[in-house]
């Protein structure tokens, strides 16, 4: 399972005694901190209400929530209502990018050709749904990002 692969000490279970598995890939997975399994131990194990319930249950999850809301927002200097949880990354990424996009007062989007994948996407469906340009630039295009940026100040 993913805790064990994530151990650093993890001997295998053949080859050199010697040998030790060095679990590298943070950027992908990350073991969960104690002190969050700590926290989050009761909502795991039952109890747990649907926070936009107007019950018992529903309330304190929504308690809990504007709580953790309110710590994540005093941590970043974001107000609570700023605070968005999602699911995960791709999902986050999609929000801020589409976001922005249709919400910022400037509506111009410069990427990367080695950007996650789904902050990609998330730029190629805004170019399907506009008819405006959007600039990509790979590895050795900060010439094109920066005309692109430039760009968005002139538009
Ligand atoms: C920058 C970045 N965006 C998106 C993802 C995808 O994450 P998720 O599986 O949570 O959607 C990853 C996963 O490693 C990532 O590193």
């Amino acid at each position: 399972m993913a805790r064990s692969s994530a151990s650093s000490s993890e001997r295998p279970s053949s080859g050199s005694a010697a040998a030790t598995r060095v679990y590298l890939d943070y950027a992908a997975f990350s073991p969960v901190d104690p002190r969050v399994v700590a926290v989050m131990r009761p909502f795991f194990e039952g109890g747990v209400g649907n926070p936009s319930a107007p019950h018992s249950l529903g309330l304190e999850a929504r308690a809990s929530l504007d709580g953790a809301r309110a710590k994540l927002a005093r941590l970043v200097g974001a107000t609570p209502t700023g605070v968005v949880f999602t699911s995960g990354a791709t999902e986050a990424n999609n929000l801020a990018v589409k976001g922005l996009v249709s919400r910022g007062p400037r509506r111009h989007v410069v990427t990367s050709a080695v950007e996650h994948i789904s902050v990609i996407n998330a730029c190629r469906d805004l170019e399907k749904a506009r008819s405006g340009p959007c600039s990509r630039s790979g590895t050795s295009g900060a010439s094109r990002a920066r005309e692109a940026s430039r760009s968005m100040w002139t538009r």
